[in-house]
């Protein structure tokens, strides 16, 4: 058999007033990413799967939001908010173009899952012509009231449009809708707008279905599920909720969270094997945890990624662009952005590490510095392999330390450090004697020991 072919409508004409924001409500975030880019992460993808969004006139942001993940997504302008089967039909020129399943899904709904779409996608196989989404609502207030008859739905009633009668009903319309293709545009085209709000309800298609002879069917999911998201406390009943299933999810997978509900974690966020997460550590968009690392306690990470058996924090913010090597550790606050700490070095404490590049096995001491910035442009510093870099240094960049040299504590290096050197600025001469006595010994071990190696 064939795959069917289908395109999905998704409505994201709404203007969330209740969102008090200037920021379109299907671009607010759940777990690090837009709304809109979860209900878009369902739908169904691949050859003659099609999407289509339906936007408010001048969000050219929300278009571009759609075509991120999305680039071949038709992008269709409701000017006026007439209604959600109004909205359906501003997509007419691709639902004309023909498909085997048409859905409908709202774009502010964003715990929708792909499973749930395809399992809705089902009967339409068979004998149904529309298949609406519906769960039992705790409270059914403001929701549309699913009207059945053995297995067959019958009407969808609007809460305003309802009678007392109808309105005991707790089987609720979660907004989800596949309709048949082969008659979708001749359903929609018949919807009117006599009802309490004058508007052109997508819910009509199930009751002119029914007039035309034709079956609608529900299927049902979780209140959980189509939580449709107005207000910051819906949304944040909407981050719980997610929270929850990428916590289970993690651990599901073997990653080990102490205390889960602590952790927060992305819908991006990629663990190796052997992971442990202490408690309360946040991680934004984009990190990757790779096997046998260990994140303590209040961490913070975005965009970054932890190497094979690194340890970091407690306290450690690394901020986008940090790539952490195997082995390789950060203390207790210190902060990264752009920062490759190659395999086994070591930022133990206090330390700022900014475009900035950290040999393997390097050692940089409490409190040392990249300084990147001059107040107008970033500079880059490339600390080498195995290089000491004692504590409070201020490294200003533009600036190069060698592989195997040892800085002093309390230096400020302005220029480039050769391989090996040996660079004492704040000592008695007679300490400093001492010192570069201890660093040769140190350097004829390292190679005796590098010799007895590659025998
Ligand atoms: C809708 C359903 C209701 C269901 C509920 C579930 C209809 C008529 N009612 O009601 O049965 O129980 O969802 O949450 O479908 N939109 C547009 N353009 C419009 C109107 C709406 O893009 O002209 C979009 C909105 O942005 C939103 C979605 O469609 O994402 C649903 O619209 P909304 O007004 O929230 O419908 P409800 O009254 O909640
Ligand atoms: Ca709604």
């Amino acid at each position: 058999m064939t795959e069917r072919t289908s395109l999905t409508v998704v409505l994201a004409a709404g203007e969330g007033t209740r969102m008090r924001s200037s920021l379109a409500k299907v671009l607010h975030p759940v777990a690090g990413e837009s709304m809109l880019t979860h209900v878009l992460a369902a739908a169904p993808k691949g050859a003659r799967q099609k999407l289509a969004v339906v936007i408010g006139p001048d969000r050219d942001d929300v278009a571009r939001e759609a075509r991120r993940l999305r680039p071949d997504a038709a992008i269709c302008v409701q000017q006026e908010r007439l209604g959600t089967a109004h909205a359906v039909l501003t997509a007419k020129d691709e639902i004309a173009r023909g498909c085997d399943d048409l859905l409908v899904v709202f774009g502010d709904t964003p715990l929708i899952s792909a499973r749930t779409l395809e399992k809705l996608r089902g009967p339409l196989s068979q004998e149904s012509a529309v298949v609406v989404l519906g769960f039992r609502a705790d409270d059914p207030t403001g929701y549309g009231r699913l009207l059945t008859e053995g297995d067959r739905l019958i009407a969808i009633r609007e809460h305003a449009d309802a009678s007392e009668k109808e309105r005991a009903t707790t089987l609720c319309n979660g907004g989800v809708m596949a309709i048949a293709g082969r008659v979708a545009m001749e359903l929609l085209a018949r919807i009117g707008n006599a009802n309490a709000k004058a508007e052109y309800y997508l819910t009509d298609a199930v009751e002119i279905a029914n007039k035309c002879g034709l079956k609608a069917s529900v299927i049902e999911t979780t209140e959980d599920e189509v939580r449709g998201i107005n207000t910051k406390a819906q949304l944040a009943e909407a981050e719980a909720v997610m929270q929850r299933r990428l916590r289970e999810a993690a651990m599901e997978a073997g990653v080990t969270l102490i205390a889960p509900e602590t952790v927060f974690l992305s819908a991006d966020t990629k663990f190796g094997k052997d992971v442990v997460i202490e408690p309360f550590v946040v991680f934004g968009p984009g990190v990757e945890v790779d096997d046998g690392a260990v994140v303590h306690s209040f961490t913070h990470a975005v965009q970054s990624r932890i190497g094979k058996k690194a340890e970091v924090g407690p306290y450690a913010r690394m901020r986008p662009g940090t790539v952490l090597g195997e082995g390789a550790k950060l203390g207790n606050f210190v902060e990264t952005k752009k920062a490759t700490i190659d395999a086994g070095a070591k930022v133990n404490h206090l330390s700022y590490i900014g475009d900035a590049h950290v040999g393997a096995k390097a050692n940089i001491g409490a409190g040392a510095i990249t300084c990147n910035y001059d107040g107008f442009d970033k500079y880059r510093t490339e600390i080498g392999q195995g290089a000491f870099v004692g504590t409070n240094s201020s490294l200003v960049a533009p600036v190069k330390i060698g592989a195997g040299s040892y800085i002093g504590s309390g230096a400020v290096v302005t220029k480039d450090v050769p391989d090996d050197a040996l660079r004492i600025e704040r000592a008695e001469q007679t300490t400093k004697d001492g010192w570069a006595k201890r660093f040769r010994e140190m350097k004829m071990r390292a190679k005796a020991a590098t010799k007895s190696e590659s025998k």
